[in-house]
């Protein structure tokens, strides 16, 4: 490897599975200090990648994850170019979203055409009836109250969790309780947050573009290591203790106990549990909120965006009763409120037994989807090792040492298929794996994927 003139970029000394984290660094970096200023174009990957002397799929994540965060633009016969500075707003337009392939196994969507048309119809219809003319105007910041008492007692009896209405925060998805939250603590100058390792990348960078430093903290077997969360000195943690992304692994109740003593040990500690897919368990037996054992330490944030549709953008927070109040106000300076009538119809759909039907029905149509995954898996990809297949909307399936993931979804991408690199979601090294979403994909589309995927990988 000689490196490249281009940055004066030198990838020797840096392990091949955190080359693309150490690109993506670089090219930020450079952004950043206005080495790369906005409407410059970058190398196209495979010239860069034959400077480097590193394998083009590596350059095409690293130019995939700043375009994600908003910092680079393919402009079709353009090449691709700076298109913003860090801490600018980011605009996703159709040229800067990234191309859609033709299987999209992109974990983190339910089966979007199992959506409840007709039931949310039907709800809607009613609510548009019933509802007041007084109901239509500038409401509680918290959120409509008969979605709060219908979340009370749908929380209470799926996730264990005893609260009342009056607790209970509306948000647009658990990504805007991240954000309010990311701002509650930077106004307290706590900026330093954990973060699982591996964890989501989408959450990891929503956290930092709101002024989060994430301070990696190993998952294991058992999830979150918590003795290592002790040493990292952060007082905040982020974590996804029903089923972590994005290795399906459970909090171990060990674990549990450790972690609710950890936030116990300290005062103003705080968990930010992200309850994101916790409805869908197929075969292991349930487990409740860690919320329930400290609700004085643990915020606990979920959304219908995983058993109804993420364009819902309805979500829910419950925070520990001192922040109850400050984060109330923040979010009604932020936008007042959630929209009224989805509101209402949820709750309507929470009431009538409509909702809790439709998880029925999709529970049983993403085991199907699963079951179909595993097996093309088991067919295609013997040498891959099948992780968190219990619960949730995806699988992970750990490579050989020695693969480079994210060549391999780079490739596969280029064919057609979206599946993640387990690289993209860690800051560190450590091995291969690509993280396979089965549930909005039909079995038939399923084993198709794999049969092309797996000659992609070696
Ligand atoms: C782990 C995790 N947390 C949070 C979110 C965001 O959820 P929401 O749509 O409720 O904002 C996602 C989205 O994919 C996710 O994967």
């Amino acid at each position: 490897m000689t490196g490249a003139d281009f940055l004066q970029l030198d990838p020797s000394g840096v392990p091949s599975g955190g080359l693309a984290t150490w690109l993506t660094a670089a090219l930020r970096d450079a952004v950043t200090d206005g080495r790369l200023v906005v409407g410059a174009r970058v190398p196209a990957s495979r010239t860069l990648a034959a400077q480097l002397g590193i394998s083009r799929g590596v350059v095409v994540e690293a130019y995939q994850r700043l375009t994600d965060e908003g910092l680079l633009s393919a402009r079709s016969g353009g090449g691709t170019r700076v298109s913003a500075a860090p801490g600018a707003v980011r605009r996703l337009g159709p040229a800067t979203r990234p191309p859609t392939p033709d299987l999209d196994l992109s974990p983190g969507v339910p089966d979007l055409s199992a959506f409840p048309r007709a039931a949310w119809a039907k709800a809607s219809r009613e609510v548009l009836a019933e509802i007041g003319s007084a109901d239509l105007g500038y409401g509680d910041p918290r959120g409509v109250p008969v979605l709060r008492e219908a979340l009370a007692v749908w929380l209470g009896r799926t996730r264990g969790i005893t609260v009342s209405p009056d607790e209970i925060l509306v948000v647009n998805g658990v990504a805007q309780g991240l954000v309010l939250l990311a701002r509650w603590l930077e106004e307290r100058g706590r900026t330093r947050i954990g973060f699982e390792e591996p964890g989501s990348y989408g959450v990891r960078v929503h956290l930092q573009r709101w002024g989060m430093t994430t301070v990696p903290v190993p998952v294991d077997g058992d999830g979150l290591d918590v003795a290592a969360l002790e040493a990292s000195g952060v007082d905040a943690v982020v974590a996804t203790p029903a089923h972590q992304f994005p290795t399906g692994v459970v909090l171990a109740p060990r674990r549990r106990r450790e972690l609710v003593e950890w936030a116990r040990a300290a005062p103003h500690r705080l968990v930010i549990e992200d309850d994101y897919d916790a409805e869908h368990r197929y075969d292991r037996p349930p487990v409740s909120a860690v919320k329930v054992l400290a609700p004085d330490r643990v915020v606990h944030l979920g959304s219908v965006s995983k058993t109804l549709a993420p364009a819902m953008r309805l979500g829910w927070l419950i925070a520990p009763a001192d922040l109850q109040e400050e984060l109330v106000e923040a979010r009604y300076w932020l936008d007042l409120a959630s929209p009224a009538l989805p509101q209402v119809t949820l709750a309507r759909m929470l009431a009538s037994g409509a909702f809790e039907r439709h998880l029925r029905l999709v529970r049983l149509r993403h085991q199907a989807r699963r079951d179909a995954l595993l097996e093309a898996l088991t067919e295609h990809l013997p040498a891959a090792r099948i992780q968190g297949v219990a619960a949730g909307l995806h699988v992970l399936a750990t490579l050989p040492d020695g693969v480079d993931d994210t060549a391999v979804a780079a490739v596969a991408l280029e064919a057609g298929i979206g599946v993640h690199p387990l690289s993209r979601h860690r800051e560190g090294d450590g091995p291969p794996g690509l993280v396979i979403g089965y549930a909005a994909t039909s079995p038939d589309r399923l084993r198709e994927a794999v049969r092309r995927l797996a000659p992609l990988i070696s």
